[in-house]
């Protein structure tokens, strides 16, 4: 092994001591966070011989079914961050509401959400899916943990991730000082920084949505991608490609690694409703590292991380990726 190599634990503690980023408390967290998804990680690659596969009985606060690894997912994380310390509280898209550290344990200041399993519908099908996790500070004037605690906008987030289960097992991170990739070695069982600095490039030729609502957009999203398929003979003059995984997860890691623009914006089909993804674990974080890697990422009208929430689950419209070219959609919508 190469003396160069730089674990994520050496990263974190670089982090701290060149620019004061990460406490001792918030690296904690973040190992925590790594240590769970290496555990999930290693669910997914058993598959079908570890009984992972399927769905449950049960149905989230969303109303969808929740497959078997979201649960196992969900508890692997909870489980691994519940007696550190580090925590106050944390949120999940498979709770209805906050989980409070009990009192047997001692509570920190941090307060963790995340969608613990992104990509459900590919579990099955062994296309790649992920982990998304979000920090924030506890308001430091409230006795207790309540779900008021968490409803801050996304700027004030401390920290920011995904790890993605692909083909490789890569965990991207940002405390606001850029982003970084980690690549699990599992020999070593160790992720390793394998690219510092992530930058989206700001302008691309690729595109990701679902294109099967195409019907139920609104005119912005449809003008856009009309005018990508149109190519050379439209008014962009080039040409487009087109993905569409359907993990947020890997869309959002090909974006941060060749650029491009993901949309899931706001349909007909549930109009009152602003779209699919959850601001608060999804959007969010996402967000951060998009923008933290030189991208950008709006609702159509507004900036992402300046939404105040008003609720634990909330949904939103996003755009988010290149910035030229998300700048070209929400211009759209103005
Ligand atoms: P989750 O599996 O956590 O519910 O998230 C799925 C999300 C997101 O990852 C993805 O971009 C989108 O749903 C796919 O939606 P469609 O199936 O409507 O394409
Ligand atoms: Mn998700
Ligand atoms: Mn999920």
């Amino acid at each position: 092994m190469p003396a160069s190599r730089v674990s994520l634990t050496r990263y974190l503690i670089e982090q701290e001591r060149d620019h004061g980023t990460i406490p001792p408390q918030l690296r904690l967290l973040l190992e925590v966070v790594a240590r769970s998804c290496k555990g999930i990680s290693l669910s997914v690659t058993k598959g079908a011989l570890g009984d992972i596969l399927g769905a449950t009985e049960s149905e989230n606060v969303q109303g969808e079914v929740q497959k078997k690894l979201d649960i196992i997912a969900n508890e692997v994380l909870i489980e691994a961050n519940e007696w550190g310390g580090h925590l106050a509280a944390m949120a999940s898209e498979e709770m209805d509401s906050i989980h409070v550290i009990p009192n047997r344990y001692p509570q920190g200041e941090y307060l963790l959400l995340f969608d613990p399993l992104d990509g459900s519908s590919n579990i099955d099908v062994n296309v790649s899916i992920g982990t998304i996790f979000s920090v924030l500070k506890k308001p430091t004037n409230s006795p207790a943990v309540t779900e008021a605690d968490f409803l801050q906008a996304g700027n004030q987030q401390v920290a920011a991730g995904y790890c993605v289960y692909g083909p490789q097992t890569t965990l991207v991170l940002t405390v606001g000082n850029g982003v970084a990739m980690f690549t699990l070695d599992r020999e070593q069982g160790s992720f390793v920084l394998t690219h510092e600095n992530v930058k989206v490039p700001e302008d691309t030729q690729e595109f990701a949505i679902n294109m099967s609502n195409m019907r139920h957009w609104d005119t912005p999203v449809k003008r856009y991608v009309d005018e990508c398929l149109a190519g050379t003979e439209g008014p962009r003059e080039k040409n487009f490609n087109m993905r569409w995984i359907a993990s947020m997860v890997a869309d959002v890691h090909r974006i941060l690694t060749r650029g491009g623009v993901f949309m899931y914006p706001w349909d007909k089909r549930e109009p009152n409703k602003p779209g699919k993804l959850r601001l608060m674990y999804e959007a969010n974080p996402m967000s951060w590292l998009i923008e933290q890697a030189g991208g950008a990422a709006t609702n159509g009208k507004q900036r992402i991380l300046d939404i105040k929430p008003d609720a634990l689950h909330q949904r939103v419209s996003v755009i988010l990726g290149s910035k030229n070219e998300v700048d070209r959609v929400t211009e759209y919508h103005a």
